[in-house]
């Protein structure tokens, strides 16, 4: 099929390629000249595993182009996988989408479905089918369906090639028929429903994860309290297939660039409507507080931060991607800094964008063992491979008083019995803390 996709940024251009690797004549459209160029030359301008030989493989039936017309006029379907940002307020912002629609209303003169992937609030598909039906210069039926994504950074690719499902919201059956066909190639359930609850099937499963990782949080912090430990707690409600054991490591609190916007949205749409989702608001008051659970733990072990060398280790929301959005190193580095430390940190991708907002005040370090060269405290951000593979022993000789404040629960603890380095993790008992190293 002729597909166009308006966006190049994770969900569009993972949409867009996986559609090509299917066999579909796909063209991608984006407003950013410098993102199109490096894609024609056949580079990635996101960091995401098996896309590049992707793009490469399927370079015959991909096109890249900022000229939107040339993209939208003839395509059977057009997909939206622009950004939907979060307001001030909480709320979705549309501009995007919206600005998007304007030139398909503009261009499109051949019969098409748009359809929405971006994360939309419940109710916006019905909307910009009007909006696009009271623009549109061609006499032709331009027809709105929904049809949520549901991938994971860093896994974007498998899970878009291999989805756990697909979901199609649309109100003619004609509609749902081109999806159909857009879809024949994949081996995965259809749900073919109508608009809004195809909006509200991902709001509710992402906001759904988001509680399912805070209430693991406040099981966690419980646990510290009294004396049990999280991961054998998580393991054994894992085995209840009602539970399930994925989403439910414990650590310093989800960030990316959905599950934090996505609560957000879902408890001001219900706002809106005069409906409180006390659920949801409690799944972002516990995170919010969890991504400082390290800074005030570090507390426990010097009264006072003022100049201590703090190693940092990774600075992306997640390992596999180096996307900063809403990461918790984006919460907890400014307080080090106002604490006036030295910061050592290290990530194998997410570095230089985090160099591009904080060029000063922080050594950017080529390994984590240079990070952690005469620290007084390490903090883990994230669980990068090469973070989980160090050992103890590293921690002790490159550090000055080796306290290493695991936010993800890279180790296990008892690897670090009478090592000489104080590890405290999430949810699980502390180790080595009578080793006399820490400054109360
Ligand atoms: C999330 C969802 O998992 C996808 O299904 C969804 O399609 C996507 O949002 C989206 O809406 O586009 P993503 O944000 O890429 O995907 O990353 P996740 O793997 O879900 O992780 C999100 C955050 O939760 C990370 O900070 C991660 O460290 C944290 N997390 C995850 C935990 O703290 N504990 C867990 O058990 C799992």
């Amino acid at each position: 099929m002729k597909i166009a996709v308006a966006g190049t940024g994770y969900v569009g251009l993972v949409t867009g390629v996986c559609l090509a690797e299917h066999g579909h004549t796909v063209t991608c459209v984006d407003v950013d000249e410098q993102k199109i160029e490096q894609l024609r030359q056949g580079q990635t301008p996101i960091y995401e595993k098996d896309l590049p030989e992707l793009l490469v493989r399927n370079r015959e039936r991909l096109t890249f182009t900022t000229d939107c017309a040339a993209g939208y006029r003839d395509a059977q379907v057009i997909f939206i996988g622009v950004g939907t940002p979060e307001k001030r307020d909480g709320s979705a912002n549309l501009k995007y989408v919206y600005a998007v629609a304007g030139q398909i209303a503009e261009t499109a003169e051949r019969d098409c479905v748009v359809v929405v992937k971006s994360t939309v609030p419940i109710g916006t598909n019905d909307k910009l089918e009007e909006f696009l039906q009271a623009r549109q210069t061609h006499p032709v039926r331009l027809e709105v369906a929904s049809n949520p994504e549901f991938l994971s950074q860093g896994t974007a690719v498998r899970d878009t090639l291999h989805p756990s499902r697909i979901v199609i919201g649309a109100e003619s059956p004609e509609a749902a028929e081109v999806l159909r066909q857009v879809y024949q190639g994949f081996d995965a359930p259809l749900v073919v429903t109508n608009r809004r609850s195809a909006e509200m099937i991902k709001y509710a499963s992402n906001d759904f994860l988001a509680l399912k990782i805070s209430y693991i949080n406040e099981i966690a912090n419980l646990c510290e309290l009294v004396g049990a430990d999280i991961e054998d707690v998580a393991a054994g409600m894992g085995y209840d297939e009602r539970i399930g054991g994925r989403f439910l490591h414990a650590g310093i609190g989800y960030g990316g660039s959905c599950f934090p916007k996505d609560t957000k949205a879902l408890h001001w749409l219900a706002n809106f409507h005069d409906y409180e989702m006390k659920t949801v608001k409690a799944a972002i008051e516990v995170n919010d507080h969890q991504k400082l659970r390290l800074i005030k733990k570090s507390r426990k072990y010097y009264r006072d931060l003022k100049g201590l060398t703090v190693a940092v280790l990774g600075l992306t929301f997640k390992p596999g991607t180096d996307d900063l959005r809403e990461a918790p190193s984006l919460v907890n580095i400014p307080i080090l800094q106002d604490e006036e430390c030295r910061i050592q940190a290290w990530d194998p991708v997410g570095m230089e964008k985090f160099r591009a907002l904080y060029p000063d005040g922080i050594a950017y370090c080529d390994s984590p063992e240079a990070a952690l060269a005469g620290a007084d405290l390490c903090l883990i951000f994230t669980e990068w491979p090469q973070v989980k593979a160090l050992a103890p022993e590293t921690f002790r000789r490159q550090m000055r008083r080796a306290i290493v404040l695991d936010g993800r629960n890279c180790y296990e603890p008892e690897a670090f019995a009478g090592s000489g380095v104080v590890y405290d993790s999430v949810g699980r008992g502390t180790v080595g803390e009578d080793s006399g190293m820490c400054q109360r």
